[in-house]
């Protein structure tokens, strides 16, 4: 079940002053990612990760559940191929199947109905695009279908690769 806590305004506000920015995880999804035309950050927040695929793509979109949050993005200094024009769900992405080359969720995944956010994602991405779950732990489950053992496994793996040193 999906679980929202990021609805106030108070919260966005500090949200957008404290977060720190991706910028080395954004640079390992890069190395794994085969084409650049759309990617779609999911759960973006306020945009600091949002706004660090703009050099890669021809157009990044943000999406949120929470108007609160895309109302903290600071839109005048975004890059010009970046928008954060959808609010929704991330279970329910208003993208059409297999446009999208990059999903992201930033320390956001943890948060949503991940059963539905997986199928979601799949569905979105073209076929060899990339889901990158950024976050400071794996200390989630995911569930999709009969892979979710092996999914969680794969995740672990790359988790002890990148962060074990
Ligand atoms: C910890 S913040 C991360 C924001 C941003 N991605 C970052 O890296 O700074 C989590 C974000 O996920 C959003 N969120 C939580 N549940 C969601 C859902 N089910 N669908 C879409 N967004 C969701 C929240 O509104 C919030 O903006």
């Amino acid at each position: 079940m999906a679980v929202r806590l990021f609805e106030g305004k108070d919260h966005a506000v500090a949200y957008l002053q404290y977060r720190v920015m991706p910028q080395e995880l954004i640079s390992v999804v890069m190395g794994h990612q085969p084409s650049f035309h759309l990617a779609v950050d999911v759960g973006c927040g306020s945009g600091q990760g949002t706004a660090l695929l703009a050099p890669f793509f021809t157009k990044v979109i943000g999406t949120d559940v929470s108007p609160a949050q895309l109302e903290m993005v600071p839109t005048n200094s975004s890059p010009p191929n970046v928008s954060y024009s959808r609010q929704c769900p991330a279970e329910e992405l208003p993208f059409e199947s297999g446009e999208v080359d990059l999903v992201t969720a930033m320390t956001a995944a943890h948060w949503f109905d991940r059963e539905r956010f997986l199928q979601e994602a799949y569905r979105v991405l073209r076929p060899g695009g990339c889901l990158a779950l950024l976050s400071y732990t794996m200390d989630m489950e995911l569930e999709y279908g009969d892979v979710s053992d092996a999914l969680n496994d794969i995740c672990k793996e790359v988790s002890n690769l990148h962060f074990s040193h």
